[in-house]
């Protein structure tokens, strides 16, 4: 690279926040998309979203009975808490809408704290899944990144006596889903989205799958034209770039399991992540305040403990959405740097004594 190159590279503002797909959509889908705007003077279906609904129940393989399209999967969240009303159970540190849900509608919530000794565990006692009307299961969690075993799920499913809602929105990145328990299971619902897995964040469409009752039962809580026209439309025509997809997909995967070793062998812990993010444990709120603020100095942005995103998470972790293999291979270069620099005893040395060699 050359000096300017280089310049211009050290420069260029790398966003992992939030977690959107940041990788390009195929360029024959925008212009399909650009296409359906000529239609946007007209209404979507409403009610019924009858195609829409065919498209998602053939990629997941249930019944058009079974889905419920929403606008994005945190209107599923609401949806779900406002027809089940009464005791809330979170497994924190987890996605903050469940908490936000529950609290829009005035309901108790009961956060049960699963992270410990580096292993978040879903630790749900009887008695707490015996009180609760919702269970809240985010697999993969955010932000922890855990995929949470089928045994683990069937055990609470057995035991609880409310609804169990499974956000299920980072499936395609970790692949196991609960979806075949949805006739077995009567009170198990499923969410999922087109906004982290298919690069459809902005025109918001997620969907609940579960039980034809239960489908009923929340459909009472959405609006008529609650997805709009060109989310409607996006659906089937994203599913048809599946092959296109799964290559983002595979990449991301091996971008993120790089990462984390990377961000392991510099002596910080990172959580091993089945989503599209991983999480970073710094020694304590001191050390990923200096962290956070010097990857920001340089141009990349994450997501710490003390923003909003999360419930329970504290302020020693950072999340990194997994970007492009160049936007992570710059952040371990600047980490690598801010490790250097505190061994040389550059940066505050009360601050910037490195855990480990
Ligand atoms: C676990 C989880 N569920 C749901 C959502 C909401 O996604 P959307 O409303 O875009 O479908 C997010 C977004 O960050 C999330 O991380």
């Amino acid at each position: 690279m050359s000096n300017k190159e280089n310049y211009a590279y050290a420069r260029k503002k790398i966003f992992l926040t939030n977690s959107y797909l940041k990788y390009p959509l195929p360029e024959e889908l925008l212009q399909e998309l650009a296409e359906e705007l000529k239609e946007i003077n007209r209404y979507p279906s409403g009610g019924g979203y009858d195609e829409l609904k065919e498209v998602l129940a053939n990629y997941t393989g249930v019944k058009v009975d079974n889905i419920l399209p929403a606008n994005g999967s945190d209107e599923v969240i609401e949806m779900i808490t406002r027809a089940y009303p009464g005791k809330v159970l979170i497994p924190i540190p987890t996605f903050s809408q469940y908490e936000a849900s529950a609290d829009r509608s005035k309901l108790p919530k009961l956060l049960v704290p699963c992270l410990q000794n580096k292993e978040y565990n879903l630790h749900y006692s009887s008695s707490q899944l015996k009180e609760a009307s919702l269970v809240w299961i985010c697999n993969p969690n955010n932000p922890t990144g855990t995929g949470i075993s089928r045994e683990k799920i069937m055990e609470i499913l057995n035991k609880a006596k409310g609804i169990v809602a499974i956000d299920e929105c980072n499936y395609e990145y970790f692949g196991e889903s609960s979806i075949g328990l949805i006739e077995k299971y009567k009170n198990l619902i499923i969410v999922r989205s087109f906004s982290k897995n298919f690069g459809l964040a902005g025109l918001r469409l997620g969907f609940a799958i579960s039980n034809a009752e239960n489908i009923k039962e929340i459909s009472a809580y959405g609006q008529c034209f609650r997805v709009n026209r060109l989310a409607e439309k996006a659906a089937g025509k994203v599913l048809k770039y599946l092959d296109y997809y799964q290559k983002i997909w595979d990449k991301i995967k091996k971008v993120r399991d790089d990462f984390t070793q990377k961000i392991n062998q510099l002596g910080w812990f990172a959580y091993p992540s089945q989503a599209n993010f991983v999480l970073v444990e710094a020694r304590n709120k001191e050390e990923s305040e200096e962290i956070w603020g010097y990857l920001k100095e340089k141009n990349i942005y994450t997501l710490p403990g003390w923003k909003d995103e999360f419930s329970g998470l504290e302020d020693r972790f950072i999340r990194f959405t997994v970007g492009e293999e160049w936007e992570m291979n710059r952040t371990i270069e600047v980490l690598s740097e801010y490790r250097q620099r505190c061994r040389r005893g550059d940066l505050n040395p009360h601050r910037h004594t490195p855990t480990t060699p």
